[in-house]
């Protein structure tokens, strides 16, 4: 078991707090808070018991000076102000001294929220290359280490692996919940338990499909990489897409587990992905060879309906169709409202799938919605996350 928060006297101590506030951003305007809202429990219970609190945070990739001016946490600290109804001190440094002094004069209960960790990016990648001189720096500024970053456990970075290998670590109530949610569908879950596949890629989800074809028992798959299971079992898919590179990986996995991957009888099609094009419903054997599969069909909702219904844990990841268009977005939209109900533990991976419930309404409806997406794909797909295994054991 990973120590928590909970297990350190944090009265007096500077403690860092790893969040993910990588949240998308328009024209610098915030235009979706949630990884915020979802850090604060942690930051209050710190706050609470007399911390002196330094927050980290990456916001997008930092390639040039120009990512700097679009990517400064600036307008993440007066959101978490506003929400935390105290001044948040915002350090423009990432390293120096006015950010060290900065650190030295914060009193109990204060906190101060340091410029995007990846600004280290640009000195040959200091944050993302876990640079041990950057995690040793970082790590010097506090006496505790707490990572809540779930969206980023994933990443071996300076800001969570570098400064966990200095300090005593513990990890916040967001990875706890994250961890705890998620851990439990996959190795204790009630059921019928039923996982949603969607999204492009068949290869971003082979890690997940080989881990829960043995846990899960119906794997529902849509998107557009239901298409190239489609292909793998004889059909012609027209123009939809297809990951020609694993339709071997598709035929043995439809051989060996006929009984748990269920595919998309119907599908709705058009000639190209726009909202403008002339779109029809047919069966799965009926596309043409200029059209190109892009939601699933009534008919399919339907048929992932009966599992749906039976099940007691759903698991989702990737939306079933071009959710960002509305004529394509019927498919997911109607999965949301199928899950949407009560005794079922409905659990959502983050990053595309979380949009699309967040989206559609959904947000409060569901048991859980993860904030992490490459963080939840390898979750599900069993790995280790390195952002949680380097913190401290109980
Ligand atoms: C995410 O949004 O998935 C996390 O914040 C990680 O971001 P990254 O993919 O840029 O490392």
């Amino acid at each position: 078991m990973k120590k928590t928060i909970k297990d350190f006297d944090l009265k007096d101590k500077t403690v860092i707090i790893r969040c993910d506030f990588n949240v998308p951003m328009k024209d610098g305007e915030i235009t979706d808070d949630n990884r915020i809202k979802a850090s604060l429990e942690t930051i209050e219970y710190a706050i609470d018991h007399g911390a002196k609190l330094v927050l980290m945070s990456h916001l997008g990739r930092i390639k040039s000076e120009e990512d700097k001016k679009k990517n400064s946490l600036e307008a993440v600290a007066l959101r978490l102000s506003e929400y935390l109804n105290r001044e948040v001190i915002f350090c423009e440094e990432t390293h120096g001294d006015l950010l060290k002094d900065t650190v030295k004069e914060l009193k109990a209960g204060e906190v101060l929220l340091m410029e995007n960790t990846r600004f280290e990016d640009l000195d040959g990648k200091k944050e993302s290359g876990n640079d041990s001189e950057l995690g040793v720096f970082w790590a010097s500024l506090g006496d505790i280490f707490i990572n809540d970053a779930f969206g980023t456990a994933h990443r071996t970075h300076a800001s969570n692996v570098g400064i966990a290998s200095h300090l005593p670590s513990g990890v916040g109530f967001l990875i706890e919940k994250e961890l705890n949610v998620m851990l439990e569908a996959i190795k204790n879950p009630k059921r019928p338990l039923t996982v949603i596949l969607g999204g492009s890629k068949v290869s971003d989800k082979i890690g997940v499909i080989e881990n829960l074809v043995n846990v899960a028992d119906h794997i529902l798959i849509g998107g557009g990489m239901a298409f190239t299971f489609l292909k793998a079992s004889g059909l012609n898919i027209g123009k939809s897409l297809l990951d020609e590179e694993h339709l071997d990986f598709c035929k043995e996995m439809l051989e060996k587990h006929s009984d748990k991957l269920v595919l998309p009888i119907d599908c709705v099609v058009a000639t190209e992905v726009s909202e403008d094009v002339n779109s029809r419903t047919c069966f799965i054997n009926e596309i043409k060879e200029d059209e190109l599969g892009l939601d699933i069909g009534h008919g399919t909702v339907k048929l992932f309906k009966q599992y749906l219904d039976d099940s007691k844990t759903v698991i989702w990841n990737g939306p079933v169709g071009v959710f960002e268009m509305d004529k394509f977005a019927t498919g997911t939209k109607d999965l949301c409202e199928i899950i949407n109900r009560e005794n079922l533990i409905s659990i959502i991976g983050g990053g595309d799938t979380a949009a699309a419930i967040i989206k559609f309404g959904y947000k409060d409806k569901m048991t859980h919605i993860s904030t992490g997406g490459g963080a939840s794909l390898e979750l599900l797909e069993g790995k280790e996350l390195p952002g949680i295994k380097c913190i401290d054991e109980k």
